[in-house]
């Protein structure tokens, strides 16, 4: 079998005729590398992904309801203990692991590398994200006296940067044994004719597949496998940049135990009807997170009779599942979001092009489009000032300043 003529073949079938251009030009060694990546790359679900930007996201209002949820500041002093033991009782067991998410870079927020190895100037000296969520898991490894078995997701991207500087910085005092990276996969990028870019290297460029591919990843890695063998039942997954994450509430647990749902999710009240959050709600009669991205203004704006946003109950990254749902979920295909982006990349004459105005597609998808997957979810209302410390832009809403804020309040309240 010849793979070069096969690779041309594939390539002449789904209108790649550039890339075999770039093929011929390639000494030996760059030109199997790229047979290599060409060979798993599926052009059937990318023809796919592609077609599919032609076509418009609609979100219909009239099939969306507001999913109930249980306000952590109302519930009674019974509930509130009864839900606390049951998920204490866990954690001492040992039965609970946590995942961070740590795939994205710090585009947005102006950082050049892993969104975790961002310092937020806290107290003077500073914190590094990742030292921030190493502080919160050890709180509870001692409250609980078990270590919680700590998973990190990179992008092939930034997977050895992150280890170099989890390695640098020992782990902020966490048990190193009981870290585990691993990285997600990635999607080729496609122009505005649904060609692939090639990069620098002479390699078809591709980036991340959204935060939707942790199940998948942590199925793919072996992650999920080995959770299975500690006898883990509770998965927290959760995002890498927000000073306030609470990776081990004993309340959200509890509830989710009593309420015998697979997942449970922490949720705030929207700030605004603009704030750059997705929203709960439930469509055709399962849970679902409609992100900011795609939320119509006009449902975004909508007040109910008390005045307050009907989809106001905001998705915070917060997120609680069974083992069984991540199984569940790790073998199912959620669907994919494209995002029309600036990406810069190596043109017919060999020249590097870097774009002024988006040019290219990204396939992403994301984590909570798994919660349609289920019949219900539980959802558990805390508040911003203690739950919700975002880090997502350089100056403004979100940035390292309004983080710094609340997360010194939050600590100045509670030691
Ligand atoms: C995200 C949520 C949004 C929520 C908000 C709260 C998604 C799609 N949207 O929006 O509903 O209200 O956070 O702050 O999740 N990540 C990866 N790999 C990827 C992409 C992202 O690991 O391929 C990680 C990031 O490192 C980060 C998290 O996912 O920890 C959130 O990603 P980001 O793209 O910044 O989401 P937002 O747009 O802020």
């Amino acid at each position: 079998m010849d793979k070069v003529q096969d690779t041309i073949d594939l390539l002449r079938v789904y209108n790649q005729e550039h890339i075999i251009n770039l093929l011929e030009k390639l000494d030996e060694d760059k030109k199997q590398e790229l047979i290599e990546q060409i060979s798993k790359i599926d052009f059937h679900q990318l023809k796919e992904l592609y077609d599919s930007t032609k076509k418009e996201i609609v979100i219909k209002e009239n099939k969306i309801e507001p999913l109930p949820y249980m306000d952590k500041k109302k519930l009674s002093e019974e509930q509130r203990e009864e839900f606390q033991k049951l998920g204490e009782e866990v954690l001492r067991k040992g039965e609970y692991a946590v995942v961070t998410m740590a795939g994205g870079q710090g585009t947005r927020l102006g950082h050049s590398g892993p969104k975790g190895t961002f310092k937020l100037d806290v107290y003077g000296k500073g914190k590094y994200l990742f030292e921030i969520l190493a502080e919160n898991l050890k709180e509870a490894n001692q409250k609980y006296e078990k270590v919680i078995p700590w998973y990190i997701m990179t992008s092939k991207e930034n997977n050895e940067e992150t280890i170099q500087f989890m390695e640098k910085n020992n782990y902020f005092g966490y048990d190193k044994d009981s870290v585990r990276f691993f990285a997600q996969s990635e999607l080729p990028l496609l122009d505005i004719n649904g060609k692939l870019l090639v990069g620098k290297d002479m390699k078809i460029k591709e980036a991340s597949d959204g935060n939707g591919g942790t199940y998948s990843s942590l199925r793919a890695s072996g992650a999920l496998a080995e959770m299975k063998e500690k006898g883990i039942k509770w998965v927290f997954i959760g995002g890498v940049d927000n000073a306030l994450l609470k990776m081990a509430d004993t309340i959200l647990l509890g509830m989710a135990i009593k309420k015998k749902v697979q997942i449970a999710s922490k949720s705030i009240v929207k700030a605004n009807a603009h704030e750059r959050v997705g929203v709960f709600g439930k469509m055709n009669g399962h849970p679902k997170v409609i992100e900011y991205t795609e939320l119509p203004e006009k449902m975004a704006e909508e007040v109910d009779e008390d005045g307050e946003l009907k989809y106001g109950e905001a998705h915070i990254m917060c997120n609680l599942y069974t083992i069984e749902a991540i199984e569940k979920i790790s073998k199912e295909t959620l669907i994919y979001h494209s995002a029309f982006k600036k990406n810069s990349y190596i043109d017919e004459e060999g020249k590097e092009v870097i774009p002024t105005e988006p040019n290219s597609y990204k396939f992403e998808s994301f984590i909570f489009d798994a919660f349609e997957l289920f019949d219900d979810i539980a959802i558990l209302r805390g508040k911003r000032e203690d739950d919700f410390a975002p880090v997502k832009n350089k100056d403004g809403e979100d940035s390292p300043k309004t983080a710094k804020e609340l997360y010194e309040k939050y600590w100045n309240r509670n030691s």
